[in-house]
């Protein structure tokens, strides 16, 4: 089997060349990370959770006309995707306080947000992702401002669908992280939904107990992240291939390019 072509490596993904152009293979490592990377441990399990997770999202997500550069999962690691000129903006919304605004703002983790809040954060792990305001993406020419308007009435979409879809499981979507591309389509720029997301990028609190279900298991060393994770996962219904205790009578898939 000839070599794929590594087209880059990020703390949790690595994007392969695709087989067409246009097309990438997106690669999700069990590595997790935290304070950008400077706290680091590979996880067994989690980058097969999450690119399966990603997908239940990203197809939900196409299905009610969001656009996304999901084509389709490839076997348990990878995802077929479409290429986009990533907008190195993270755009985060949150719901209710918890991490980096309830620290910034003093507020007590768990207050509940007088609405929903956007908040654009720039993608440079040199300067740590500093938060930014729409004034310096636009100034900068990171995004342009009709761009930046559609990132945010897409990003507050997708919250008010997977607030709903994660409260039919009795998980509360405390706040989520999502990133956008350019496609270029017909001399049209289309803005895509792109990377992933996931228990990673999320905050997910279970609506009974407040366990969480997502990365911070991580980020505050309180175990059981992949538990949490298979959690989420059985909760919207998703089978994992390969994992006997997620279906027993089932047949096992075997992938060729797993590794
Ligand atoms: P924060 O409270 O640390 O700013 O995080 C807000 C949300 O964004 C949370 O759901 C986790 C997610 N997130 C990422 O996906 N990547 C990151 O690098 C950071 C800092 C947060």
């Amino acid at each position: 089997m000839s070599k794929r072509r590594r087209i880059y490596e990020g703390k949790a993904k690595i994007l392969y060349e695709g087989p067409e152009p246009g097309t990438l293979v997106q690669h999700f490592k069990d590595d997790a990370t935290a304070f950008n990377a400077k706290k680091h441990e590979v996880i067994d399990g989690k980058g097969v959770l999450n690119n399966r997770i990603s997908e239940y999202l990203f197809v939900r997500l196409g299905e009610i006309g969001i656009y996304t550069h999901f084509i389709k999962r490839l076997n348990m690691r990878e995802q077929l995707i479409r290429e986009l000129e990533i907008i190195p903006i993270e755009v985060v919304v949150r719901n209710i306080a918890a991490g980096s605004i309830a620290k910034r703002l003093g507020l007590e983790e768990g207050t509940p947000l007088p609405r929903s809040i956007v908040e654009f954060y720039f993608k440079e792990d040199k300067l740590d992702d500093p938060m930014v305001s729409e004034e310096h993406i636009t100034a900068f020419g990171w995004a342009q401002p009709p761009e930046l308007d559609e990132m945010t009435a897409m990003a507050l979409r997708i919250n008010d669908y997977m607030s709903g879809l994660f409260m039919g499981v009795g998980i509360r979507l405390v706040d989520f992280k999502v990133e956008f591309g350019r496609l270029l389509e017909n001399d049209m720029i289309r803005i895509v939904l792109a990377d992933e997301i996931s228990p990673d990028s999320c905050r997910l609190w279970d609506v009974e107990t407040d366990d969480k279900l997502d990365k911070d298991r991580f980020r505050r060393d309180m175990g059981g992240l992949v538990d949490a994770y298979k959690e989420v996962a059985r909760r919207l219904g998703i089978l994992l291939e390969g994992d006997p205790s997620s279906d027993k009578s089932g047949p096992r898939l075997v992938s060729s390019n797993e590794d």
